[in-house]
């Protein structure tokens, strides 16, 4: 997520009412991926892929899987800040842009979102 940032710098004060799902090969976890849930809608956060395994599909499988859970957990809206550079990785899941961008770090962002 930021390989060139300390670990305290992807912390949330809110991390414990998170749900944390990591994509597994044998014992390795490969990819990761954080849902957050409040009443109907859903955020998710910290979507990473080990640098050496991206674009072996292990993101697409993980976002894919979630994105099934939260529509079981009853979720209707589910939206996430997406790096710029991601966008198109997004709208192949269905997720459109809104008119809502932001900057941090030195990376824009795109609010994305789906109906599920
Ligand atoms: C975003 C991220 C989590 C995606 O994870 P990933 O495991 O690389 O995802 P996938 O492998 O499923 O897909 C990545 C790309 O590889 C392509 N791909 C997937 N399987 C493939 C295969 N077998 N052969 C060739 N290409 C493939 C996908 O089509 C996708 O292409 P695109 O980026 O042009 O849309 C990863 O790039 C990452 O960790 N980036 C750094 C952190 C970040 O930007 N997080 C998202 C913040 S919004």
């Amino acid at each position: 997520m930021w390989p060139e940032k300390d670990i305290e710098y992807s912390k949330l004060a809110d991390d414990d009412q998170g749900a944390h799902y990591g994509l597994f090969r044998e014992e390795s976890l490969l990819s990761v991926l954080s849902l957050f849930i409040k009443n109907e809608e859903a955020q998710f956060r910290k979507f990473a892929t080990l640098i050496e395994e991206q674009g072996k599909d292990y993101g697409s499988q993980l976002l894919s899987f979630v994105l099934d859970e939260a529509k079981k957990k009853g979720v209707k809206r589910i939206w996430c800040n997406a790096r710029e550079n991601k966008k198109e990785f997004y709208l192949k899941f269905g997720l459109f842009e809104t008119n809502m961008r932001f900057e941090r770090g030195g990376k824009c962002y795109i609010i994305m979102e789906k109906r599920l």
